[in-house]
């Protein structure tokens, strides 16, 4: 898998969080980079708890995995501190110096602002933060004390360990119908969530990228405002088992069938060159715990089938359940 880059295929909360945890443990992954920001949560189960991680990357669940915040990312000092912590990863988590910083301000001003609300907001300060970024004002993770023994070159660190042939994975956040680019402008967020801006924001060039596997869920969830193709009602979304809350803020996730032609345009504009699609079991309960592809039903088969025809990429991960190991995986 030398160099992977995760993405998300529609509005976030595809299920990253697992498919990074599967990926750590399994092949394993050496170096682990989070992009991105505070907004996005990653729910990730591992030794039967749960946790929902908004700064340090997904890959921590692997004891040997170096753990690193992107140039390009936006760290949440006390958020950051606090999830070092929870999840015992001092000694092998890093921050690049340039990473910017959210600051109190600016999720004030993302609260206060009733035209982020009217976006709806994770209300953390990313989009202001950004501003500041772009206005040459912002604090970076070198003007902080409390960050001092996390600094490194996130960049160096990554480049030296793919040209070494190591396992690297850079982990997106967010979706790419959220993308200020390409995503339903103005419901989106304040970055571009492609899997060139994931490449972008770690200091990694595309040259250098092996893989790009693009996350899918079985059904599609949104939250925040914009439109929603063939959005169900909340009673219909919990009638078929699809009804969510956010991992990151608990609101109620808006909720949506599979939409091949979005899965189509995500796959493109990411590059994507495999696919995972996750919560099958949500569409097909009794693929619960499946392991084999052989096993699924005959319906759940020809949905992976219909997506990888619609795609013309192949499904290599099949998500049948929360646990990391709940996977269905057809690499060779
Ligand atoms: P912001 O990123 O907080 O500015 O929010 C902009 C839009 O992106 C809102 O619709 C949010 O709900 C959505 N959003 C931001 N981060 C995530 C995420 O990690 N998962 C899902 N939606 C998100
Ligand atoms: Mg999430």
């Amino acid at each position: 898998m030398p160099c992977t880059v995760i993405t998300g295929g529609f509005w976030g909360d595809e299920g990253k969080g697992k498919i990074i945890s599967y990926l750590a443990l399994k092949e394993p992954i050496e170096i682990c980079v989070r992009t991105g920001s505070v907004n996005a949560a990653h729910t990730i189960w591992y030794n039967g708890k749960r946790y929902a991680l908004h700064m340090v990357p997904g890959g921590f669940v692997h004891e040997k995995c170096r753990l690193l915040v992107a140039a390009g990312s936006n760290v949440d000092v006390k958020q950051f501190l606090e999830e070092v912590e929870l999840t015992s990863v001092k000694n092998r988590v890093g921050i690049d110096y340039q990473a910017s910083i959210i600051e109190e301000k600016h999720s004030a001003q993302d609260k206060a602002s009733a035209h982020l609300k009217g976006l709806g907001t994770t209300g953390r300060g990313v989009g202001p933060a950004i501003e500041e970024r772009v206005r040459r004002t912002a604090k970076l993770a070198k003007d902080i004390p409390e960050l001092k023994p996390y600094l490194t070159d996130v960049a160096e660190e990554t480049n030296t360990a793919i040209d070494k042939g190591k396992n690297v994975l850079l982990e997106g956040t967010q979706g790419l119908l959220l993308s200020l680019f390409h995503g339903t402008y103005p419901y989106v967020t304040g970055r571009d969530t492609s899997a060139s801006a994931i490449c972008s924001e770690a200091g990694v060039g595309p040259t250098k990228v092996d893989n790009v596997l693009i996350v899918l869920k079985a059904f599609i969830t949104r939250v925040g405002t914009g439109p929603l193709p063939d959005e169900l009602t909340k009673e219909e979304a919990i009638k078929r088992g699809w009804f969510e809350t956010a991992a990151g803020t608990g609101r109620d996730r808006r909720a949506a069938p599979f939409n091949f032609e979005l899965a189509r345009k995500s796959v493109m504009i990411n590059g994507a060159t495999q696919a995972a699609v996750t919560k099958l079991d949500c569409i097909y309960p009794e693929s619960k715990g499946s392991k084999t592809f052989e096993e699924l039903s005959k319906e759940a088969k020809q949905f992976i089938s219909k997506i990888e025809k619609q795609t013309r990429i192949p499904v290599t991960l099949i998500g049948t359940g929360p646990d990391a190991l709940d996977i269905i995986d057809r690499r060779k």
